[in-house]
């Protein structure tokens, strides 16, 4: 397989990888309609932060095509309701909300007629997917110049999966790690499974086989061993969003991981696009953490592992406090935590 772009626009329709069916099935799932592209995003048939910013600017461009009238208020208040429903499939990452409002500014373009601004948003919606994947090949070499210098072949631990699935192509996290495999600096990536959906186990662990990446799977538990042990050299994940202080919210686990990394001295780095960090917050504390169905923590499979009458809590992201973070790294470069807010002034 060549490059994996999770979302395609494909004449008047959206292709997806339907990642829940990775890795036993490679699979596209046909999207027409806003609504479709709403519960393909609350169903993560696509899932992670920019892709889903991606698949709901492209819901956009579907719900314009929904539109057959030729009044322009109405076309805009029927594109407000369109982004009102997108806007409710996930609330943690903040790239989704980051496109949509990229897209209701751009249906604000004077052209002379509705079909033109419908043109003008599927433009709009291929820039965002084409700037993202540009945006994690940058990511990948300012990540790959900020890695430990020493041992020349590096192990790297991810978690989830911040990779091309994750993207609209190439990846934040795993964007690293592929450019370090790519320069020769890598001698194998340990990707934790990421319970309770164990985007690791399906997605990265896909990913890196595809490109013939090595890469060691480790259920999430085995994480602080391998770093006890000395087989980890740095940490890298993506994020779902950033706050001003640098505090991030990510997968469910990385705030384990990353005070796991500290208690052994590990440099542990957030690789995101600034599009990920919300500069309306201050503290990871304002952050919404999602919290999804019981069922993917009792349920394994087709399984059901635990009684009937405990209680179940599932938050899918936490936050890692930006004094554990060592560097997040943007498409502008490397910023240390304190310096964000800093660096995206001066962007
Ligand atoms: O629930 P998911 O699979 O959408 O969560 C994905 C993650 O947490 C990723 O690490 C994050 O979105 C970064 S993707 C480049």
């Amino acid at each position: 397989m060549g490059a994996i772009f999770p979302v395609i626009w494909h004449g008047d329709r959206v292709h997806l990888i339907d990642q829940t069916r990775l890795p036993a099935a490679y699979e596209l799932k046909e999207i027409r309609t806003s609504a479709e592209m709403a519960t393909a995003i609350r169903t993560m048939i696509v899932r992670g932060a920019p892709a889903i910013g991606v698949a709901a600017a492209f819901g956009m461009v579907l719900g314009a095509q929904e539109y057959s009238g030729s009044d322009r208020a109405s076309f805009l208040a029927h594109l407000e309701a369109v982004a009102t429903d997108l806007r409710q499939t996930r609330p943690t990452a903040v790239n989704l909300f980051w496109a949509i409002d990229r897209m209701l500014s751009a249906a604000q373009a004077e052209t002379a007629t509705i079909e033109a601004l419908k043109d003008h948003l599927l433009a709009t919606a291929q820039a965002i997917a084409s700037e993202d994947v540009a945006t994690c090949q940058a990511i990948g070499q300012h990540g790959l110049a900020a890695l430990p210098s020493t041992p020349e072949k590096l192990r790297l631990l991810t978690h989830c999966n911040a990779g091309a699935l994750a993207t609209a192509g190439y990846g934040t996290a795993l964007g690293v790690v592929r450019s370090a495999w790519r320069a020769n600096r890598l001698e194998r990536v340990y990707a934790d499974e990421t319970r309770p959906r164990l985007q690791g186990a399906k997605l990265t662990a896909w990913e890196c086989v595809q490109e013939g990446i090595p890469v060691t799977l480790l259920a999430d538990t085995m994480a602080a061993h391998c770093m006890q042990r000395g087989m980890i050299d740095a940490v890298v994940v993506g994020a779902d969003r950033i706050a001003l202080n640098g505090d991030t919210a990510n997968k469910i686990g990385t705030y384990s991981v990353a005070l796991a990394a500290q208690a052994h001295d590990i440099p542990f780095f957030v690789a995101a696009p600034l599009s990920t960090i919300d500069t309306k917050i201050h503290t990871g504390a304002e952050i919404p953490i999602e919290e999804r169905h019981p069922q993917e923590i009792y349920q394994v499979g087709f399984t059901r592992i635990a009684p009937a009458g405990v209680d179940f809590y599932n938050p899918a992201f936490d936050v890692t406090p930006a004094h554990l973070i060592t560097g997040i790294i943007t498409e502008l470069g490397v910023f240390a935590p304190a310096d964000l807010a800093r660096g995206i002034g001066a962007a």
